[in-house]
């Protein structure tokens, strides 16, 4: 699947959006939120590290594991190495926010897993694992045959796509829930914080569209590039 455009340009407008999320979700939860705590009488500050372990590990990072195929002037070899550690980097970095989030829902007396967020939140981690589980056995240790790599590559790259397009989806969901708790409980709609929620959300969603766009441009001509 090509769109037989240079992924270069796209890769570099991920990088930057990439950091652009970093510093708004960042900015959001230490300047607006009053700062991130693993343990805290103030519970509100475990919550924060859900949004900023979730959008830095799972979203930004996973997706910079994506594009490392096509933005990364090095052996394929190194590549692959590179692409599953940072996707194991992300997918760990997901599992502690979500379980931070279960923490603050514990220690607060909110019950858990009722809203749309948290559903698709589980099926998002677990797809994910089961695609870090499955491109580790096929790609890298022990390694299928070269005929179950081959018929499998298509199917990895539709399903890692699939599963990353609805972690951005849930995080945008998880921004719209936080915000709406926020402006019940008196946060100006119109306020600098609400435009900064919401301008966070719409930087992931670009950063989402321009790792999508990646994978479906060409990688640099004199690149050792081809299937597994
Ligand atoms: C793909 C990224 C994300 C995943 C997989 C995810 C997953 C989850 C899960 C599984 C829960 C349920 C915790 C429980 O029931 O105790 C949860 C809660 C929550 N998350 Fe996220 N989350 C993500 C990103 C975000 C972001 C960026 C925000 C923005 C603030 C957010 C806001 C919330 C809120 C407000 C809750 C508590 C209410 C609820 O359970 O729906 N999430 N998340
Ligand atoms: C949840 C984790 C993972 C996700 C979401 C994911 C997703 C993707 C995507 C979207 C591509 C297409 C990249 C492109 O064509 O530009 C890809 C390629 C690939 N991935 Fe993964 N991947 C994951 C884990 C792994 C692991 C653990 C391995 C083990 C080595 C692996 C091996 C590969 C290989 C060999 C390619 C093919 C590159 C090529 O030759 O075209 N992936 N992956």
């Amino acid at each position: 699947m090509a769109l037989g455009l240079p992924a270069i340009p796209f890769t570099f407008v991920a990088h930057v959006l990439g950091i652009a999320g970093i510093v708004l979700v960042l900015v959001w939860n230490l300047d607006f939120r009053g700062g991130l705590a693993w343990e805290s009488s103030n519970k509100s500050l475990i919550f924060n590290i859900h949004p900023v372990l979730m959008l830095i590990g799972l979203i930004i990072i996973g997706g910079e594991a994506i594009i490392s195929y096509k933005s990364l002037p090095l052996k394929k070899e190194v590549k692959k190495l590179i692409h599953l550690v940072l996707h194991a980097i992300a997918l760990i970095l997901g599992i502690i926010g979500i379980y931070t989030a279960f923490k603050y829902h514990n220690e607060s007396g909110i019950a858990n897993l009722y809203s749309l967020h948290s559903w698709l939140g589980i099926g998002v981690i677990s797809l994910y694992g089961i695609q870090w589980i499955y491109g580790f056995l096929i790609f890298f240790y022990p390694g299928g045959s070269s005929s179950l790599r081959s018929e499998s590559l298509p199917w990895h790259v539709l399903f890692g796509l699939f599963v990353y397009v609805l972690a951005v989806g849930t995080a945008a969901l998880g921004f719209l829930e936080k915000l709406t708790f926020l402006e019940n409980s008196g946060l100006d709609k119109y306020g600098s914080e609400a435009f900064l929620v919401n301008f966070t959300a719409v930087v992931t969603i670009l950063f989402g569209a321009f790792v999508v766009l990646s994978v479906n441009s060409q990688a640099p001509a004199d690149d050792d590039y081809a299937p597994i």
